[in-house]
């Protein structure tokens, strides 16, 4: 029996943060032996807003590596590969900007979001613009079935749909299963100031790799309830970021929804629910940093892995280029 495929990735622009552990580097280990894994180092995709540095980009493809392998992804199950040396995934690409036109990638909400937030105008690097094609092929290529990703990647695999029914359409047969994004309920973890998305760029990510004294400065300066001044005052639950944390990362349920009935009514301060909250993190991340140092010393090992994974991938991103050129009608030699 063939399990079902996983195709999802990460830009390489810096190391993950446990926003992605929440967004979605959970659903994929959890899925690791029930499907048939393939993990992206999205190093072509980091170049689309980072082409001024690709040193960056380059840079961070054994980090993403790490972070993967720190946090249990075992490549004997999931496939890690690298980008840029899927040639199929390039030809792909240029192949499926013929199926979209200039209007709907502009319409994509999460290039608009991303346009907008980059402050790009029109002078948006015409990499970026297209680059739902790009991940349109990542995900087709392998013939994915399901994208563990953050809810603000959904549109981008609606799009990958449309252009996989319209190859499918011309080729007058199924080559392209559509695909599923699989988003975790608790949404997108904000900020530790309380801004919309946590990022290393923002500057308020606490990363995978983060020392003891990070995380403990991290919950420290984290935003709670502004209009929380004194600790018999009510606070407010909703919008707090400690809240929100510990609603992601402490498994005590029962406990946590304590706190919250405290917090409300009053005489709960903030350093006693910062304090839990920490713990909660120190103890997420020691485990997880203690064995990227190790893995980090054997650098070589890790992009072996690399090498050995994206060799995987090319055979199965050729085979699917073939079938798509040929179900086009294209002349092949
Ligand atoms: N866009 C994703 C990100 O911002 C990375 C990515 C590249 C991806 N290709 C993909 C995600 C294919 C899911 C599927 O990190």
């Amino acid at each position: 029996m063939t399990k079902p495929v996983i195709l999802t990735g990460d830009r390489t622009t810096g190391p993950l943060h446990i926003g992605h552990y929440a967004g979605s580097l959970l659903n994929r280990l959890r899925l690791q032996d029930s499907h048939d894994q393939y993990l992206l180092l999205a190093d072509m995709q980091a170049l689309t807003d980072n082409a001024h540095d690709p040193a960056k980009v380059r840079a961070n493809v054994i980090e993403v590596a790490l972070d993967y392998l720190a946090v249990g992804i075992d490549p004997a199950k999931t496939t890690i590969c690298l980008q840029s040396h899927l040639p199929a995934l390039a030809d792909l690409t240029l192949l499926y900007l013929n199926f979209v036109t200039v209007a709907r990638l502009e319409r994509n909400p999460t290039i608009k979001d991303e346009i907008h937030a980059r402050g790009f105008g029109r002078d948006i690097p015409a990499g970026f613009l297209c680059y739902p094609a790009a991940q349109a092929a990542d995900i087709t290529a392998f013939k994915a079935t399901v994208v563990p990703v953050g809810e603000d990647q959904a549109p981008l695999v609606e799009q990958t749909n449309e252009i996989a029914r319209r190859i499918n359409e011309t080729a007058g047969r199924v080559i392209l299963p559509e695909a599923n994004a699989l988003i975790p309920k608790a949404g997108r973890l904000p900020g530790v100031n309380g801004k919309a998305k946590m990022s290393k760029s923002g500057g308020n990510a606490i990363a995978l790799s983060a020392a003891p004294a990070h995380i403990r400065k991290a919950v420290q300066a984290m935003y709670t309830d502004p209009g929380h001044l004194r600790v018999e005052d009510p606070g407010q639950v909703e919008g707090n970021v400690v809240f929100t944390y510990l609603d992601a990362f402490d498994d005590e349920v029962a406990t946590v929804e304590e706190l919250k009935a405290r917090y409300r009514a009053g005489g709960l301060g903030d350093s006693v629910i910062k304090r839990r909250l920490e713990d909660v993190l120190q103890d997420l991340i020691a485990p997880i940093r203690s064995r990227r140092a190790e893995l980090a010393r054997d650098p070589a090992h890790v992009m072996d892995l690399v090498r050995e994974g994206t060799a995987r991938a090319r055979s199965v991103t050729d085979r699917t280029r073939r079938e798509v050129f040929e179900g086009l009608g294209l002349m092949m030699l």
